[in-house]
């Protein structure tokens, strides 16, 4: 038989893929959304699928279709994601989450519609903190629970006048316990809905911070190829 040519580095491996952002009701027919188009992470599926991974895509709301050929659970709160995460993810090798997931969500789910009412006041929304995925997986992968061992954040970061990008990324992969962060630098139309991005890897172990820039496909390709490193060091 021929060789296993490089571009199928992870034949035999299960990775699981959330993308788009979580939507969280507020009543049967109102949320609270956020603008993630679901592009990265469909990229990150196919490119996953291409080097020959069993992929999972769990697709909270997104713009683009999902990936033809690739298995794809559609989830719409943080809630709903995080249970099929949970579920999904049970003994697959990588969890990269992409999604943009809500920080909050409304602290009373309305039964019937909210109506305007007739003394012209409005509503006042209460919000709670969402469940955090990406810790969750983590304390239960680190508590003896069969999840990946390698589990990827994703953070969308602005710096301002007390910390870099790159030093809240840091804080942040340190608090999340990921091993790997993939960090976008978010400008003013940078990252949601165009196409040409460029991230950092930070990896939990210290190891050296590895650049890529390019259209969201290149730059999947090549997390893709990093991940394929972090698993093996001896491929790719
Ligand atoms: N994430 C998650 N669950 C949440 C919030 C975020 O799993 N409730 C994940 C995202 O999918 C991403 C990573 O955590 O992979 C970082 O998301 P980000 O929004 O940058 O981080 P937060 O911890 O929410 O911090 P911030 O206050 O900066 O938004
Ligand atoms: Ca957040």
């Amino acid at each position: 038989t021929a060789p296993t040519p490089s571009t199928s580095f992870l034949a035999g491996r299960r990775v699981v893929v959330t993308a788009g952002g979580t939507r969280e009701a507020l009543d049967p027919v109102r949320y609270l959304g956020n603008r993630s188009s679901g592009k990265q992470g469909t990229e990150l599926a196919r490119a996953a699928r291409q080097a020959g991974a069993d992929v999972t895509l769990i697709a909270a709301a997104m713009d683009v279709s999902a990936p033809e050929g690739i298995a794809t659970r559609r989830v719409e709160s943080t809630r709903e994601l995080l249970d099929a995460v949970l579920e999904e993810s049970t003994g697959a090798d990588v969890l990269v989450m992409a999604a943009a997931v809500a920080d909050f969500r409304p602290a009373q789910l309305a039964t019937s519609k909210m109506k305007k009412s007739d003394d012209g006041s409005s509503p006042t929304i209460v919000l709670e903190r969402t469940e955090d995925v990406l810790a969750t997986a983590v304390q239960q992968r680190d508590n003896g629970e069969n999840l990946p061992g390698l589990i990827v954040g994703f953070a969308a970061e602005t710096g301002d006048e007390s910390g870099s990008v790159l030093d809240y990324a840091q804080a942040k992969l340190e608090r999340k316990g990921c091993e790997m962060l993939v960090v976008n630098q978010v400008g003013r139309d940078q990252v949601f809905g165009q196409d040409d991005t460029e991230i950092t890897v930070l990896y939990r172990d210290g190891a050296a911070p590895v650049t890529a820039h390019g259209s969201k496909t290149d730059v999947s390709v090549r997390i893709v190829e990093l991940i394929g490193q972090e698993l093996d060091p001896d491929t790719v």
